[in-house]
C-alpha cells in the first residue's frame, strides 16, 4: 500500500517538474506573426510590397515588363527548378496583365501547366531560397505576407490585390 503510493507520488513529481518547471524554463513566450498576433503590414499581400521603395520601382507590374524582355540568369535558375518535369523555360514571359495579383497570373501557372511553373512552387522558391534572399533577411521569409489568415474562421487564405 504505502509502496504503491510512493510509485504514484514520484510519478507526480515526475509530470510536474517535466511539465511545470521543464516547460516554463523553455517557454520564451509567443514570438510576433503579423496577421496572427501582430500588425499586418501588407495587407493587399503582393501588391502592398511590391511597390516604390526610395525611388526603386519593385512593382510587379514593372517585373513582368522586364522579363517579357529578358529574365535575369537568377531567377530563370529559380523558375527551372519549380517547373514540371519536362519543361525547359525560354527564358521570356508573354505580355500579361496586372490586375488581381496573383489571381489572373494562377490562370496560366496552374498546378496542371505544362508549360508554366505552378504558382505555389515558383513563389516559394523565387522568395523563400537562396543565401541572400531579401524576402528572408528584410521580411523574416513570413508566410503571412501571402496567406492571410482569418481569425474568425482559422482559415488561411491567399490575398489577392490590385496595383
Ligand atoms: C513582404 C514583401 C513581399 C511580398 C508580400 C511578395 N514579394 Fe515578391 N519579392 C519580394 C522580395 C524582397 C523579392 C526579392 C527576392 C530576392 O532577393 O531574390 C521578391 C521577388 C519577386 C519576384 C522576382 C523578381 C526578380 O526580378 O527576380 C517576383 C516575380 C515576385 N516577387 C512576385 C511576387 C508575387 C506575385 C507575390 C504575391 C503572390 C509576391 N511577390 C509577394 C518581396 C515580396
Ligand atoms: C498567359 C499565361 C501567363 C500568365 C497570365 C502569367 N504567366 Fe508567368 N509564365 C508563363 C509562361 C508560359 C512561363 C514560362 C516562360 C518561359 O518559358 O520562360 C512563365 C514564367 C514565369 C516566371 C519565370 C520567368 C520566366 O519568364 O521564365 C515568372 C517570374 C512569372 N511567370 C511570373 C508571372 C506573374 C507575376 C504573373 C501575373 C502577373 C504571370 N506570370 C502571369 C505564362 C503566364
Ligand atoms: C510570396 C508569396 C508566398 C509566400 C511568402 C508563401 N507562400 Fe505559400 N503559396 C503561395 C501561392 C501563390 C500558393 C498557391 C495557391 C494556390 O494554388 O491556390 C501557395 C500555396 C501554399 C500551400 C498549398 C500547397 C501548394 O503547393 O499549393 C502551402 C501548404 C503553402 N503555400 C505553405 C506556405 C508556407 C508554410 C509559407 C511560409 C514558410 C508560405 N507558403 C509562404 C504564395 C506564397
Amino acid at each position: 500500500m504505502l509502496k504503491k503510493s510512493l510509485k504514484v507520488a514520484a510519478i507526480a513529481m515526475t509530470l510536474v517538474f517535466v511539465f511545470g518547471i521543464g516547460f516554463k524554463a523553455l517557454s520564451q513566450g509567443p514570438r510576433s506573426i503579423p496577421g496572427v498576433n501582430a500588425d499586418d503590414k501588407f495587407p493587399k499581400g503582393c501588391v502592398s510590397c511590391h511597390t516604390v521603395v526610395d525611388g526603386k520601382d519593385h512593382k510587379v507590374s514593372t517585373i513582368v515588363k522586364a522579363i517579357a524582355d529578358a529574365v535575369t540568369p537568377e531567377l530563370l535558375a529559380k523558375a527551372q527548378a519549380s517547373s514540371p518535369e519536362g519543361l525547359t523555360l525560354k527564358g521570356k514571359h508573354p505580355k500579361v496583365p496586372t490586375t488581381e495579383v496573383p489571381k489572373k497570373c494562377m490562370m496560366c501557372h496552374s498546378k496542371t501547366s505544362k508549360t508554366a511553373p505552378a504558382f505555389s512552387r515558383l513563389m516559394h522558391t523565387i522568395h523563400l531560397t537562396g543565401a541572400t534572399n531579401m524576402f528572408m533577411s528584410t521580411f523574416q521569409g513570413e508566410c503571412g505576407h501571402c496567406h492571410k489568415y482569418d481569425k474568425a474562421t482559422g482559415d488561411w487564405n491567399l490575398c489577392n490585390g490590385t496595383e
